[in-house]
């Protein structure tokens, strides 16, 4: 801990480039309605996404960000002792919450980087696991399968499995990297936030798209008046605005072009992301990895790494503005001189 507010914030896979001038508009004039309670049905910004998603509004819940809905899930399907299966390394916040229920969780390792649905799967099979977990594109090595990939994996998934397939890095991907699917097939539930693409990581909105009879039974266990009134109207103002969002969209892929440039000239190398970050290969192990880290966070830039070998050779940078990177930009190579010595 340096005690100092960071400089360049490039850690926590955050959208620097902050939400649309409409859904800030539309959440200040918000703002002197607060004391009313958020619609428990988020029924305008459901209606909103099923338009956006062409299916129904009864095949959508709004909670509160991911990590509130995959919460909600776990609870509704996980009794003590039951089985899930993730990936050795993958995000993490799904873990505590099947340990905060009573599961047992079982992993299988990643494969040149990527998580492997078929691998998943099949240990899926052989522990009786209730729920499979996979985040496509991946946090934190950025890597992504297309989804007719995933799609075609799924011959292996259980009959008595339910597969959560974390889309929350989706925007960001190219074309074909969701998974086209049946939205009654009962055998996976898919999830979508405004936290990354929308910039709205604050606000705390997200959602689950899967077959009606599963969505309804969220609404015997989730909190009631949950969703916040103000971040409701700013999520669905964002959605709105498409020119935005594309224009997010070039802004991180330009970062990450950047990232990656500025890896080659100190000798590592970035790989291919379809993220808001790129994990760039340290070139070392663990621990030299950790170094340059910690070297970084001395000089004021705040990135964070895998926690798994050997995905932990790598060093995780967000997708910063230019003013962020032109300090990543300065402060890397002495991080790298320093945790080399
Ligand atoms: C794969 C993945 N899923 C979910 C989340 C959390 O999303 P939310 O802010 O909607 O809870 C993150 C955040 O970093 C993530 O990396």
């Amino acid at each position: 801990m340096n005690n100092r507010p960071f400089k360049a914030r490039l850690g926590a896979n955050e959208n620097v480039f902050g939400p649309s001038p409409r859904a800030i508009a539309a959440m200040q004039e918000a703002s002197a309605d607060q004391w009313m309670y958020g619609d428990p049905e988020s029924h305008d910004l459901r209606a909103a996404l099923a338009a956006h998603h062409a299916i129904r509004p009864e095949n959508i819940v709004v909670g509160e960000g991911i990590d509130g809905l995959l919460c909600y899930l776990v609870r509704l399907v996980i009794e003590q002792g039951d089985a899930v299966v993730t990936s050795d390394g993958a995000y993490p916040t799904f873990n505590y919450h099947v340990a905060g229920f009573g599961g047992v969780l079982h992993k299988v390792p990643y494969r040149d980087d990527h998580e492997d649905p078929r691998a998943l799967f099949r240990k899926a099979a052989e522990v009786g696991a209730k729920l499979v977990y996979l985040a496509n594109p991946d946090n934190p090595m950025g890597t992504w399968h297309k989804g007719a990939d995933i799609v075609a994996a799924m011959e292996d998934l259980p009959a008595d499995t339910l597969f959560i397939l974390d889309e929350a890095y989706v925007e960001f991907a190219p074309e074909g990297t969701s998974a086209t699917v049946d939205i009654e097939d009962p055998r996976l539930i898919r999830m979508r936030t405004f936290s990354k693409a929308y910039g709205l990581a604050g606000a705390r909105v997200g959602y689950a798209l899967g077959a009606e009879p599963l969505i309804t039974a969220f609404n015997k266990i989730r909190n009631h008046f949950g969703m916040n009134r103000a971040a409701q109207i700013g999520a669905l103002a964002a959605l709105e605005d498409v020119a935005y969002l594309a224009q997010t969209v070039g802004n991180v892929t330009a970062a990450r072009n950047r990232i990656a440039a500025i890896a080659q000239a100190n000798g590592l190398s970035a790989l291919p992301s379809a993220t808001n970050f790129v994990a760039v290969d340290c070139g070392g192990d663990g621990d030299f990895a950790r170094r340059v880290l910690s070297e970084l966070v001395a000089r004021g830039v705040f990135v964070r790494m895998p926690f798994v070998a050997p995905q932990d050779r790598c060093i995780r940078i967000s997708a910063g503005r230019p003013e962020d990177l032109n300090l990543l930009e300065t402060a890397l190579p002495a991080a790298l001189t320093a945790a080399r010595s």
